[in-house]
């Protein structure tokens, strides 16, 4: 258990934004919000930084991090770029999409940010006070989900708080997460490969690409591919049964779209069906009904657009505990 630091929450102004820049050089523990989920950054260049990073997490060790930089120009220092992720960075960057590149020779970021692999996943994210902080640092940033490890992911100050007060320095508010999904995670280590689907619809990539991405086969949960895909992740406390069409008494209802039928508590994802109203409701859904403690009713999603990250998410809170 690592001991207690007492956890500041600024607003995101200017003052903010230097005084983030400032805990990051001395090798703290910021959380800051982009445009997916808040992010709990760390200096990615400093080893003890991001063994801090871990602990306050309560991660396993062999989760590699997303580094984040404020431009794609500063990931070419990372990572070398095959032509399709040029490609797509060029069309994605800024914006909810990771790519997982062979690391450069002369990669500034710890070998325990990257879990020793020699790969790195990069991203730019699409968010003002993001790239402001990303800026005023003037190096990347490794940068988790601002949760502890198996919770729901945080797409408010708020959320982080409740997570994570006690374990990091500061907190920069700077209100709901747009979109509320993570990023899309696209491997180009060989022919571009399907990670974990994310903020960005897999179609649209392949659009880009003018072929199919390769989906990764479902990793077992000793050997994960992309830790996020652990099987059970981004866990409520309380049970989720998908696929429901009715919620059952005592249980509450996650609904989507017009016909929902009544159930005593009910949150909707989007009483319109719109599928980027439901990302981004998502995870504060989830963690408002387990709040309530009862177990959880989900409606089916559409699995297409962002629906598919939707439902991979969902699938992963409701696998059984390990
Ligand atoms: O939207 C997001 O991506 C958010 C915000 C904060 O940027 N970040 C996020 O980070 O979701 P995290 O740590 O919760 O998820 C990163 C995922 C993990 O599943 C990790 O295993 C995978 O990226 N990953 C990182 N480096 C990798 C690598 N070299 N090869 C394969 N997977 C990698
Ligand atoms: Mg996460």
């Amino acid at each position: 258990m690592p001991v207690e630091v007492a956890t500041r929450m600024l607003p995101a102004n200017r003052d903010a934004i230097v005084a983030a820049a400032r805990v990051l050089a001395d090798g703290g523990l910021v959380a800051f919000p982009t445009e997916t989920v808040y992010g709990l950054g760390a200096d990615a260049t400093n080893g003890a930084a991001v063994a801090r990073l871990y602990a306050a997490k309560g991660r396993p060790r062999f989760n590699p991090l997303i580094a984040h930089v404020a431009e794609a120009r500063g990931a070419l220092a990372l990572a070398r770029f095959s032509d399709d992720a040029r490609l797509l960075a060029g069309v994605f960057w800024p914006g909810p999409l990771t790519l997982v590149l062979p690391k450069a020779e002369s990669c500034p970021v710890s070998d325990l940010a990257t879990a020793g692999l020699d790969s790195i996943a990069v991203r730019v994210p699409d968010h003002t006070i993001a790239r402001d902080l990303l800026k005023a640092f003037g190096k990347p940033v490794v940068a988790p989900s601002a949760n502890q490890s198996g919770h729901v992911s945080p797409t408010l100050a708020e959320h982080v708080r409740a997570d994570l007060a006690g374990r990091i320095d500061l907190i920069v508010d700077g209100g709901p997460a747009s979109v509320g999904v993570e990023s899309t995670i696209v491997s180009c280590l060989g022919a571009p490969t399907l990670l974990r689907p994310g903020g960005v619809p897999r179609d649209m990539i392949e659009r880009v690409l003018g072929h199919p991405l390769v989906i990764a086969d479902a990793p077992s949960d000793d050997a994960p591919l992309a830790p996020g895909m652990l099987a059970s992740h981004y866990a409520p406390k309380s049970t989720l049964r998908l696929n429901a069409i009715d919620a059952r008494p005592g249980e509450a209802l996650l609904a989507f779209g017009t016909d929902a039928p009544h159930a005593p508590t009910t949150l909707n994802l989007s009483p319109s069906g719109d599928l980027i109203e439901a990302a981004a409701n998502l995870f504060h859904h989830l963690r408002t009904l387990d709040a309530a403690g009862a177990a959880i009713a989900v409606m089916p999603i559409p699995d297409e657009g962002l629906g598919e990250a939707i439902n991979d998410r969902l699938a992963r809170a409701a696998a059984p505990r390990p």
